[in-house]
C-alpha cells in the first residue's frame, strides 16, 4: 500500500512487513491525546506566524471533528495504516485536502509519540491513584471495624506477639500511602513536555515549546531534543511503581488467601468474591487474592521488558521504542483491574474474631510480656527471658497454657511472681498495654487510622 513517507522508496512493502510495523491496533487507545496534542501544534504554527490562522481553524475545526466521530463510533480506525499518528493524518487530509498536511510542520513522530504516551499515563496515574485512594479507605474503614480483635502477630508465620487485626490492616494502609507517594513523584517527571524536540534535532523553525506545553497541561519542556525523543524513563518508573504496588496486593492477598483457610479461619470472603470448585461440592476458593497474586508476577514481566529493551539502544529514537506502549499498557490495565476486584473483595470481607482469639490465646504469645514482668520487678531482661521460656517448655509438656498455671509452680521459678502475674499476661491488657507509636493498642491504631484519613483527604 501507498505510504505517506514514500519518497525516498518507492518500491511497496510486503503485507506481512506492514503488518509487522504496525502499531495502530494497541496504540490506537491514544486517538484522544494524539488529536489534542495536534490542536495545540497548529496553535502554535499559527501564533508563530509559520502556517495562516484561516489554517490552523480548519486543522483544529476538522481535528475537532475526527476526535468526536471517533468518540461517536462514526469513524472507524483503519487497521491498514501504520499507526494512530499516520492515521489522524490520513483522515485529516482526506477531509481537508492540501491543509491538513501543513499540521506536521515543524513536528515527527517521534516527537508526537512522546507526547501522547505522558499524556495518556499522566491520565493513567489520576486514575490509578483515585482507585488506590479507594482502596486505603476500604482498608481504614475495616480497621476501624476490627481495631480491637485481637489476633496473634506472626514472624517466620510463627506465632509471636498479640496485636489486633486493625493493627495488622493498618500496616498495608501504610504500604498503599507509599504507592500513592511514588505515583505523584513518577507524575512530576512525567509532566514535561517532548513535543517541539521533531525527529531529534530540533527544528529550523521559529516554534514556541512552551506555548504547547502550557496548552497541553505541561509543567514543562523536555530540555534536550535528543532526551525528549529518547526518553522511555517515566515509562520505567510507572511500571516500577506500580511492580511495587502489586508486589503489596501479592502479599496481602497471601494472607488473605492464608487466613481463609480451614487452617487459618480468620476471615470469610463474601460470595461475591469467591468461586467454587467443578468437583469438590465443599469448596470456596479466593480465586480473586490468587489471581491478584499471579498477575503480579506478569506486571514485573512488562517491566523486565521495557527495561531490556531500552538498556542497548542508541540515541535517539529507535522502532525499538514501539515495544514500550503493549508493555505499560499492560501494566496500567492489570493494575486498575486488580485495584477494582481487590477493594470490593476487602470491604466486604468479614473477620473471624472468635478464631483469631483462639489462635492468639494457643502459641504462648504473651511470653514476652510475662518477662517484661519480672524485669519490671528489676530483673535483667535475658534472666527473665530465661524464665518464661522455661515456664513455656512446662506447659507444653504439661499440655497446658501460661494462663493457666497455678501460682505456686511460677513461684519455684521466680519469687518475684505474685497474683498481679495473670493480669500482665492477660491478652487484651497486652495488646492495650503497647501504647509505643505505632504499635497495636486501641489508641495507637486510632491515630494510625486519623492521620491515614487525613493524608488521603
Ligand atoms: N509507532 C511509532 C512508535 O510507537 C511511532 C513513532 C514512529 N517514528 C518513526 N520514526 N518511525 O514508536
Amino acid at each position: 500500500m501507498a505510504k505517506m513517507w514514500a519518497g525516498r522508496t518507492d518500491g511497496a512493502t510486503e503485507q506481512i512487513a506492514d503488518d509487522f510495523n504496525s502499531s495502530i491496533h494497541f496504540d490506537s487507545r491514544m486517538y484522544r491525546q494524539d488529536i489534542t496534542g495536534s490542536m495545540a501544534h497548529a496553535a502554535m504554527l499559527a501564533a508563530k506566524n509559520i502556517i495562516t490562522n484561516e489554517d490552523a481553524d480548519q486543522l483544529i475545526a476538522g481535528l475537532e471533528g475526527i476526535l468526536n466521530d471517533l468518540d461517536s463510533g462514526a469513524l472507524e480506525f483503519d487497521m491498514t495504516c501504520e499507526d494512530i499518528h499516520m492515521f489522524v493524518e490520513q483522515v485529516l487530509t482526506q477531509r481537508l485536502g492540501d491543509v491538513g498536511k501543513k499540521l506536521h510542520t515543524a513536528r515527527s513522530r517521534n516527537d508526537q509519540v512522546a507526547l501522547d504516551i505522558r499524556m495518556y499515563l499522566r491520565a493513567e496515574i489520576d486514575e490509578i491513584t483515585g482507585l488506590v485512594t479507594e482502596l486505603v479507605k476500604a482498608v481504614t474503614d475495616k480497621a476501624e471495624t476490627y481495631k480491637a480483635a485481637i489476633m496473634p502477630g506472626y514472624t517466620h508465620l510463627q506465632r509471636a506477639q498479640p496485636i489486633t487485626f486493625g493493627h495488622h490492616l493498618m500496616a498495608y494502609a501504610m504500604m498503599l500511602l507509599r504507592d500513592l507517594q511514588r505515583l505523584a513523584d513518577c507524575r512530576k517527571r512525567m509532566n514535561l513536555s517532548p513535543i517541539g524536540c521533531c525527529a531529534l534535532a530540533g527544528t529550523t523553525y521559529d516554534t514556541d515549546r512552551y506555548f504547547e506545553a502550557e496548552r497541553l497541561g505541561f509543567d514543562g519542556i523536555c530540555l534536550n531534543s535528543l532526551d525528549g525523543v529518547s526518553d522511555r524513563d517515566f515509562c520505567a518508573e510507572l511500571m516500577s511503581a506500580i511492580a511495587v504496588l502489586m508486589m503489596h496486593l501479592s502479599r496481602f492477598s497471601e494472607e488473605i488467601i492464608l487466613w481463609s483457610s480451614w487452617e487459618f479461619k480468620f476471615v470469610e470472603l463474601s460470595d461475591a468474591y469467591t468461586t467454587g470448585s467443578s468437583i469438590m461440592p465443599q469448596k470456596k476458593n479466593p480465586d480473586m487474592a490468587e489471581l491478584v497474586r499471579g498477575k503480579t508476577g506478569r506486571v514485573y514481566g512488562d517491566l523486565m521488558a521495557l527495561l531490556t529493551t531500552l538498556k542497548g539502544l542508541p540515541l535517539a529514537y529507535n522502532k525499538d521504542m514501539q515495544e514500550d506502549k503493549e508493555a505499560v499498557f499492560d501494566a496500567v490495565d492489570t493494575v486498575k483491574m486488580c485495584l477494582k476486584v481487590f477493594t470490593g473483595m476487602v470491604a466486604t470481607m468479614t473477620a473471624n474474631t472468635a478464631n483469631m482469639k483462639l489462635a492468639a490465646q494457643r502459641g504462648f504469645i504473651n511470653a514476652t510480656d510475662l518477662a517484661d514482668y519480672l524485669v519490671k520487678k528489676d530483673m535483667p531482661f535475658r534472666s527473665a527471658y530465661k524464665i518464661s521460656g522455661s515456664l513455656v517448655a512446662l506447659c507444653i509438656r504439661e499440655n497446658t497454657v501460661l494462663e493457666q498455671l497455678p501460682l505456686d509452680t511460677y513461684k519455684t521459678y521466680s519469687d518475684l511472681f505474685e497474683e498481679d502475674l495473670y493480669e500482665a499476661i492477660d491478652l487484651v491488657a497486652c495488646v492495650e498495654k503497647r501504647i509505643s507509636v505505632g504499635g497495636p493498642s486501641v489508641s495507637q491504631v486510632e491515630k494510625q487510622i486519623q492521620y491515614v484519613k487525613e493524608v488521603i483527604a
